[in-house]
C-alpha cells in the first residue's frame, strides 16, 4: 500500500480528510455527506437549495463536522471561490464527490427527444457535465499538492443503458461523466489521485418520490432485491472509493442498483 500523510483508524477511515460533496441538501448527496462525516471527514456540503442549511444544522447537532456552501455549481467564479476558501481554511481538499444533477421532466412520461428544447439540453449539460468538469479541474491542484486525492463522480444507470424514465439529455450527461472520469483517472493515476464513478439504480430521494404512490410502488417492484435503495447505500460505496483501501482502484465504475442491471 502506498504511504499516506495520515494514520488510518478503521472506525474513522476519513479522519483528517476534507471532502466536498455537491448536491448535499437532500437525497443521495445528503446520504453521502452523512456517511463520510460519520467516518471522520470534515464535509463541505454544497448545494444551491437553501434547505442545505437545515441539513447542515441537523448533521452538526449530531456532532458531525459539516459546513454548508450555498452556491450554484454552474457559476464558475463561485466554484473557484469555494475551492480557494476550502484551501485557505483547511489547507487541504482530499475528496471531491460530484453528485449534484438535474433531471427535468416534461409533460410526457418518457421525456422523448421531440420534447427536449435546445435550451433544456444545454441546461442539463451545464449542471450535470460542465460543472463536474470545472469542479474537477479546480479541485485537482489541491490533491496534486499532497499527492493524495479521491474524486467520485455520480453517474446513473441511465448512463449505462436505456432507462424508461430518463431523458436523452440526462442519459447523455451520465454517460459523459464516465468518459470524463476515465480520462482524469489516467491523467492523474501516477499522482496518488483516483477518479471513479458510481452508477446508482433507483434510490429513494426527492427525485424518485415524484409521481403517484402506485407508480412508485410499481417501479420499486421491478428491483430484484425487492426494494428501493437508500441514499446511505450510495454513501457507503463512495466511502469505500474515498478510502485508503481503494488506492489501486481508478477509472472504474460501480453499479449500485439492487440487481436491476448486470452488464
Ligand atoms: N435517485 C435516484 O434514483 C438516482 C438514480 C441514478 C442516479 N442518480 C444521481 O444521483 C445524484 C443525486 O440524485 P438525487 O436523486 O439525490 O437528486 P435530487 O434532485 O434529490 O438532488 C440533487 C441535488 O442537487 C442540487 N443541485 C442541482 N443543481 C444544482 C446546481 N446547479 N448547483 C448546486 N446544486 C445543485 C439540488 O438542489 C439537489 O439538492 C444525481 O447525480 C443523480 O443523477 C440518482
Amino acid at each position: 500500500m502506498p504511504e499516506t500523510d495520515l494514520p488510518v483508524d478503521i472506525r474513522f477511515p476519513h479522519a483528517g480528510r476534507v471532502a466536498v460533496v455537491t448536491g448535499a441538501a437532500g437525497g443521495i448527496g445528503l446520504g453521502i455527506a452523512r456517511v463520510l462525516a460519520e467516518r471522520g471527514a470534515r464535509v463541505i456540503a454544497v448545494d444551491r437549495a437553501p434547505q442545505l442549511h437545515e441539513a447542515v444544522r441537523s448533521m452538526s447537532s449530531e456532532g458531525l463536522e459539516v459546513e454548508g456552501a450555498e452556491i450554484d455549481i454552474t457559476n464558475e467564479q463561485a466554484v473557484r471561490a469555494l475551492i480557494a476558501s476550502t484551501q485557505r481554511r483547511h489547507d487541504r481538499l482530499d475528496i471531491l464527490v460530484n453528485n449534484a444533477a438535474i433531471h427535468p421532466k416534461n409533460a410526457g412520461e418518457r421525456n422523448s427527444v421531440a420534447e427536449i428544447s435546445t435550451a433544456q439540453w444545454q441546461e442539463v449539460m451545464s449542471v450535470n457535465l460542465t460543472a463536474v468538469f470545472v469542479l474537477c479541474r479546480e479541485a485537482l491542484p489541491a490533491m496534486q499538492a499532497r499527492r493524495w486525492g479521491r474524486v467520485v463522480n455520480i453517474s446513473s444507470r441511465a448512463g449505462r443503458a436505456p432507462v424508461a424514465t430518463a431523458g436523452a439529455h440526462y442519459a447523455a450527461t451520465k454517460a459523459g461523466i464516465i468518459g470524463l472520469s476515465r480520462m482524469l483517472a489516467s491523467e492523474f493515476a501516477g499522482q496518488g489521485i483516483t477518479v471513479n464513478c458510481v452508477a446508482p439504480g433507483r434510490i429513494s430521494s426527492p427525485l424518485t418520490q415524484q409521481g403517484s404512490a402506485q407508480r412508485q410502488a410499481g417501479l420499486n417492484a421491478t428491483i430484484p432485491v425487492g426494494r428501493i435503495g437508500a441514499p446511505e447505500e450510495i454513501g457507503h460505496t463512495v466511502s469505500f472509493l474515498a478510502g485508503e483501501g481503494a488506492a489501486y482502484l481508478t477509472g472504474a465504475l460501480i453499479d449500485v442498483n439492487g440487481g436491476t442491471f448486470m452488464p
